[in-house]
């Protein structure tokens, strides 16, 4: 295609992709592959010497007409974009360097409130950017706006520019009362912010939490110098400023300030999807002037997106560790939040259902740092009428067995067949490496498909978990098999696309491999871990580490737990009837039983030593009797390891503060869990005196 062809082609795109955004609040194609668009046809039109008449020439979208107009006094412009260092440095040396103010760049919907001397008389959307549309009425509703500014001798005429948008905990709860209403929710907290201010009925409006932070001003003939002296007289006012912008002086304190707010974006109210910059000097602005879309003074650092469109290809199930079926998104590979995605678990039937997703769809995806990739839901204007709905198969894609639900009325569907369903016996194996149970470093999901499902010609030395501690060198060494997800249970795929083979219990001459070798001391050192631990790798339903320990604590040995009566059983703090009849159940299977006996033949531990018989020790520990609320992130363990650490020291690890609660351990990113303990007075610590108090209980 020529480049003039491409240049008009891309042209069209774009327009029809701003209409839907801003006219309908239609998102049929994700930020990043709108921008990447943009920069493609701005890179061919530089080429081609030309861009009038261009898309790149003018800002955003057009009045829609269920609104009147509104003139903006002074233009309301959008922002050109840097993507990394480089573009940064080089906007840098345009501007002639520092110092700057830097600040997040909310996702949200970009509003201009005009102030007639201290009153709010109107509120507009920036529309094309000369005209926007007049959301006076919907403005109003927006608790944080004041109607009359505070303090007096106030400019005949400003128009306050700012965001308005959503809050992350706001956003939740209006999606999930819309699902259950059984409306469509959201795509982003933007378009429900966009969807709740845009209302022709400002009652709907009002009853939408919206929130705005202001950035910035149109027609104003301000005396003050600098950006950030103007953003101290907008708070003056009682106008909503952020309390996260920074003056710095160069692009390289810039760049630590951006890598800074990457790391804690999750942790602010609201989304962000960048960092603005802009040159903090007022006539420096002045100097610099405006292009016909954006200022030459200011600019978006984009950080990588966090939400992409990609092509549901198939949905699967995947089978768990106590046979649960979950479907899962198998998808066109995307790269989101600085990872590749290819995997992303639906959870249950309903689910799929509740998103209205088919197979074929272009699903909107979204992973959040570390947070596992969801599918938000369908871009069901691309459809093309071949998709499909999914069924939920009837057999075990790894057994064959009949799926079946384990009792009446339970949506989950389950492979019945515990004892040689290849997928329930490796997740059980890893289960048992992982940091949960008995914690083995060289027992992960590899090592764990290969102990049960080596490739040809070797046959598994893993055929229960019975096998485990009695492993041999020799069994090891021959051992090739395939890299599976540990999400999917799929065969993982190298760069040409052949499945990924590891043969790693053994060197290239045949000797045995530090794998192996790290394989059989740690089995050896697993042995000997506290009973609780043991009781966990059973994978007994219902049997997690709070209950085991509970358990182990008042019957002492595994013995005396499988003696016990369900009536016992239930005796024990936290043991309820089901829980009671899931290990009942679980001891009728004589294979279970051999398990056991197998294991405590070759040594591991199946009693607490001196333990004087079931109800004789009382719950000891450094926590004993606490009741212990973790909240927030945490920077030398995760969140889980915190819990462990207060069960293991006799504590209670509760998800919600109350009356009741001892204290809580607030890190980073902690939101309403904190404000109640503050609200109830409950003493609240830091990472730093948790680590003290563990230390401390050490000793
Ligand atoms: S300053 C003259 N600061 O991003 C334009 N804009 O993609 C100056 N935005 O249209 C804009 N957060 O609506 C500025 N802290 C911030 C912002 C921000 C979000 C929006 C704004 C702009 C859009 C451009």
């Amino acid at each position: 295609m020529s480049d003039s062809a491409r240049i008009q082609e891309l042209r069209e795109l774009i327009e029809t992709y701003r209409t839907a955004y801003y006219q309908d609040n239609q998102l049929l194609i994700s930020d990043a592959e709108y921008d990447a668009l943009e920069r493609e046809l701005k890179a061919l039109e530089a080429d081609a010497g030309e861009d009038t008449e261009s898309p790149t020439s003018r800002v955003g979208g057009q009045a829609s007409e269920l609104f009147s107009p509104h003139k903006h006094l002074e233009r309301m412009l959008s922002l050109d974009n840097a993507f990394g260092a480089e573009d940064f440095e080089a906007w840098s040396e345009r501007v002639g360097g520092g110092p700057f103010l830097l600040e997040p760049k909310i996702d949200g919907l970009a509003v201009s409130l005009t102030y007639q001397s201290g009153r709010l008389v109107k509120a507009a959307t920036r529309g094309d950017g000369e005209t926007g549309e007049d959301v006076t009425a919907n403005v109003a509703t927006i608790k944080s706006i004041p109607r009359q500014l505070a303090g007096s001798n106030h400019p005949e005429i400003v128009e306050v520019r700012g965001e308005v948008f959503f809050a992350l905990d706001d956003f939740a709860k209006l999606n999930a009362s819309i699902v259950e209403a059984g409306g469509k929710p959201f795509a982003n907290p933007r378009n429900s912010a966009s969807g709740s201010l845009r209302q022709k009925d400002p009652a709907v409006s009002a009853s939408r939490p919206l929130k705005m932070l202001v950035h910035g001003f149109g027609a104003w003939p301000t005396s003050f110098s600098s950006q950030s002296e103007v953003y101290a007289q907008l708070a003056k006012w009682g106008l909503p400023t952020t309390s996260n912008f920074k003056v710095v002086q160069g692009a390289q304190e810039a760049l630590s300030f951006i890598a800074e707010l990457e790391k804690g974006r999750h942790s602010l109210e609201h989304e962000i999807d960048g960092v603005v910059a802009k040159v903090d000097d007022l006539a420096r602005q002045r100097e610099l002037g405006a292009t016909s879309r954006a200022p030459r003074w200011a600019i978006a650092y984009k950080y990588p997106p966090e939400q992409v469109n990609t092509k549901l290809i198939d949905i699967r199930i995947s089978i768990g560790r106590t046979g649960r079926a979950t479907p899962f998104a198998v998808l066109s590979p995307v790269r989101v939040a600085g990872s590749e995605v290819e995997f992303a678990t639906l959870h249950n039937q309903d689910q799929v259902r509740q998103k209205g997703i088919l197979i074929g769809d272009t699903v909107v995806l979204r992973k959040a740092g570390d947070v596992i990739p969801e599918i938000l839901g369908p871009v069901a204007e691309l459809r093309s009428g071949s998709e499909r709905e999914f069924v939920m198969p009837t057999t075990c894609p790894e057994c064959g067995s009949e799926l079946a639900p384990a009792s009446e009325g339970d949506v989950d569907l389950r492979c019945p067949n515990a004892r040689s369903c290849p997928a329930q016996l490796r997740e059980r194996i890893a289960y048992i490496g992982s940091r949960a149970a008995l914690d083995i470093e060289a027992l992960g999901y590899v090592s764990a498909a290969a102990l049960t499902q080596p490739l040809e010609p070797s046959a598994a030395p893993i055929q229960s978990e019975a096998d485990l501690f009695d492993l041999k060198l020799e069994q090891l060494l021959p051992i090739r098999a395939m890299v599976l997800d540990p999400d999917t249970g799929l065969p993982k795929h190298d760069a040409d696309g052949n499945p990924k083979v590891v043969e790693f219990f053994r060197k290239k001459d045949g000797t045995p491999g530090e794998t192996a070798l790290k394989l059989l001391v740690n089995l050896e050192q697993a042995k000997t871990r506290d009973l609780w631990r043991v009781l966990v790798s059973l994978s007994i339903r219902h049997v997690g580490p709070v209950a085991a320990r509970a358990l182990c604590d008042h019957f002492g040995s595994l013995g005396a737990i499988f003696d016990a009566s369900e009536d016992e059983l239930s005796e024990v703090e936290g043991v309820g009837p089901t829980l009671a009849a899931s290990i009942k159940g679980w001891w009728e299977e004589d294979w279970h039983q051999e398990i056991v006996s197998r294991w405590s033949a070759a040594g591991v531990t199946s009693a607490i030593p001196n333990h004087q018989g079931p109800g004789s020790m009382p719950r000891g520990g450094f926590f004993a009797g606490m009741s212990i609320v973790v909240t927030g992130t945490m920077t030398s363990m995760s969140r889980d390891e915190a819990e462990a650490k207060i069960i293991s020291e006799g504590g209670k690890a509760a998800s919600s503060v109350s009356k009741k609660t001892s204290f809580v351990v607030a890190g980073p990113g902690a939101g309403s869990k904190l404000a109640k303990a503050e609200e109830l007075g409950v003493e609240v610590i830091g990472e730093e005196e948790f680590l003290a108090r563990l230390q401390a209980s050490a000793n």
